[in-house]
């Protein structure tokens, strides 16, 4: 199986867990939240449930953009909302980002193993590097 195989099988699995009513997005940001409190304070007026619904759809763009290696319209948007002159999300808060996800993969995935956390981490890669490396750019 290649890492994208792997990485849609995991994510398959992980979004039709409930785990007692608390969806795989839901448990992501409580662990996001709880990592520090300036990434709480970011979200302090934030709708988390409409949050979250916007994290799920964004996931295609980030998966979108591993699969075709070109930046489409809508993570060129996500990348430029997130820039120093908008929410102004610092490159670092990132990593913070992938170490919760792959927390919460931890907790979701019956089948969690290093090829599932290697790949969730290589399809996640290009998107990351492309919103760290945009944060001071002009558009
Ligand atoms: C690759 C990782 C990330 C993706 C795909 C992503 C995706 C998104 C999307 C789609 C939105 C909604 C944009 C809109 O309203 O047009 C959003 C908003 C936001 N994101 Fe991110 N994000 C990422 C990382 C981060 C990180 C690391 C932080 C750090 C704290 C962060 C903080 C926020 C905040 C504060 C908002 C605004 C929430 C509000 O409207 O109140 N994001 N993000």
């Amino acid at each position: 199986m290649s890492f994208e195989e792997v990485f849609d099988a995991s994510y398959k699995r992980v979004i039709s867990d409930s785990n007692n009513g608390v969806s795989f997005f839901d448990a992501f940001y409580i662990q996001f939240l709880g990592c520090n409190e300036e990434v709480a304070a970011r979200f302090s007026n934030t709708d988390m449930t409409a949050q979250q619904g916007m994290l799920k759809k964004s996931f295609y763009s980030l998966f979108a953009f591993y699969a075709s290696g070109q930046a489409d319209d809508s993570i060129r948007n996500i990348a430029e909302k997130h820039n120093h002159k908008n929410l102004d999300i610092k490159p670092e808060f990132y990593d913070q980002w992938l170490e919760c996800l792959i927390q919460t993969l931890s907790q979701y995935d019956e089948q969690f193993c290093n090829d599932v956390e290697l790949a969730w981490r290589l399809v996640m890669a290009p998107g990351i590097t492309y919103m760290k490396f945009k944060y001071d750019k002009e558009y």
